[in-house]
């Protein structure tokens, strides 16, 4: 008896042990530089099916959002069939996606994109529950998690946006992180890599142990800010709410103040441009996850400007991770800064953003952001650069307006790797006009090729065995590097 007592004993702390060796911290590879993609919600609510989404697919390839670096195609809310099958097994809709997840995830994938899904931790999801509660399907994954995420795998999913509703509100807190950690745990051990994205509307301390991204506050409406009897947040309040979290950034994991409205002009009290600009800029700096809302099938030039100027997506892309904070606001004038590269190092995105209704100077002071000497600024949006100042530099910024600066002394090499793999092949230096590359691996072939943003071979060597340098002005390239028959691409900064 006794013997059976210390056995079950021993066996309790173990399997204590293990379960707390299982929370460790989520370390799964993935979105090392913050998720890049496009949701269902903020344009298309629940109204979604095969065709729409096939052609959000296309548009991807046609518009060069994809290879800007949005790769991840996401259904949102009610996709799903309003019942499980015979097997239990989450289904899409028969009417609005005939040919099944399955074949849908075949059709982003051949368009080189990956394939992001919907999910919730209740029993029901939150537009089920708010429409169709009383056919008490279980839409959600409450208790289904293994059998869910092996569905979820089955169909090539990529990524998991996990949300909150019909949980049971008598549940106590803890229920939250044990319901997340289970999924997280169960997408593990689905056989496939799976980008969790927790959409809670609030951050915990335990988040960033367990989630990709947890979104920090409830739904972005399509306003600039909220008034009255709006339900939710606007992009100046979100901007607010999610900027004291940036010490919780890291790669891997990232605050999520939820995704774009950039582009969806025309509705009730809609954004204008320059809102939408100063939306994309703020997102950027925060080192957010940058998840388009808008219809990408009929996008204006304003739209696909904001959305396409490479030099601000470098900003959030950066490898260092770093989530920008707000250094300095005097009278509704703002100065943030994210360091790029490393947190020490002599390059810094800059953004200078008035919150007030008419124009105004708005001064960086380079000590405030931890540089000395001259300068080097660069203007983002206008894609111009503006000299070399020392000390300070300041300019016009319209109301509402946020300008994008890159402000950096001296001379270097700054790498954004894109999330296609982990291993480094390449580490770039540049200095007096040359990059050079070298290689990671020494004494095995490679071969290094460098393209222009706009896709246009610069440079190329091949079967290299150890370092090269090229000849190159500063500006912003692609390094396509390939050893032992893999490739990897990456976009480098030299100034
Ligand atoms: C919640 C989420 C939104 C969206 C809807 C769908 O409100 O926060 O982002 O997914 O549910 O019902």
């Amino acid at each position: 008896m006794i013997k059976t007592k210390l056995f079950t004993g021993i066996t309790m702390s173990l399997l204590v042990m293990s379960q707390f060796t299982n929370v460790a911290a989520l370390d799964n590879g993935l979105v090392k530089t913050p998720p890049m993609g496009w949701n269902s919600w903020n344009c298309f609510g629940p109204n979604i099916d095969e065709t729409k989404i096939k052609g959000v697919a296309d548009a991807m390839v046609s518009s060069g959002l994809r290879d800007a670096g949005y790769i991840y195609l996401n259904l949102d809310d009610n996709w799903m069939a309003k019942s499980r099958d015979a097997n239990g097994n989450l289904q899409g809709d028969p009417t609005r996606f005939p040919k099944g997840m399955k074949e849908l995830g075949d059709y982003i994938h051949s368009k080189g994109l990956k394939f992001g899904i919907y999910g919730d931790r209740g029993t029901v999801t939150c537009y089920f529950r708010d429409n169709f509660k009383e056919l008490k399907t279980q839409s959600g994954s409450a208790g289904k998690e293994i059998q869910d995420a092996k569905t979820f795998a089955s169909w090539g999913v990529d990524y998991l946006k996990y949300d909150n509703c019909e949980v049971g509100y008598a549940a106590p807190a803890a229920t939250m992180q044990k319901d997340y950690t289970t999924m997280r745990d169960a997408l593990a051990n689905s056989g496939r890599n799976i980008v969790f994205s927790i959409c809670a509307w609030e951050f915990k301390d335990w988040m960033p142990e367990v989630g990709n991204l947890w979104r920090t506050t409830t739904d972005i409406l399509n306003h600039w800010k909220k008034e009255g009897s709006d339900w939710s947040w606007g992009i100046l309040d979100i901007v607010d709410l999610n900027e004291k979290y940036a010490p919780h950034a890291k790669p891997g994991a990232w605050n999520d103040p939820d995704m774009l409205q950039v582009g969806n002009f025309g509705g009730n009290r809609a954004p204008t441009e320059t809102e939408y600009r100063s939306h994309m800029s703020l997102w950027c700096i925060m080192a957010a996850p940058i998840i388009m809302g808008n219809d990408i099938r009929n996008m204006n030039q304003a739209t696909k400007d904001i959305l396409l100027n490479k030099e601000v997506i470098a900003v959030d892309q950066d490898s260092a991770g770093i989530q920008g904070r707000k250094i300095k606001s005097t009278n509704g004038l703002d100065v943030w800064c994210k360091p790029l590269g490393n947190k020490d190092g002599n390059v810094k995105a800059v953004a200078l953003f008035n919150r007030n209704t008419s124009a105004a100077t708005i001064t960086v002071n380079f000590s405030d952001i931890g540089l000395s000497g001259t300068a080097a600024v660069r203007d983002l949006w206008a894609k111009e650069d503006k000299g070399n100042f020392t000390g300070s530099y300041s300019m016009s910024v319209p109301s509402h307006g946020c300008a994008m600066l890159k402000i950096a002394t001296g001379t270097g090499v700054r790498e954004m790797r894109r999330a296609v793999s982990n291993k480094p092949y390449c580490n770039p230096s540049f200095s007096n006009g040359k990059l050079t590359i070298t290689p990671s691996i020494d004494n095995q072939l490679f071969s290094v090729a460098l393209y222009s943003v706009d896709g246009k071979l610069v440079k190329k060597a091949n079967s290299l065995k150890s370092a090269t340098s090229f000849s190159i002005g500063s500006g912003m390239y692609y390094v396509e590097t390939k050893i032992n028959g893999i490739s990897e691409k990456s976009m480098i900064t030299t100034y």
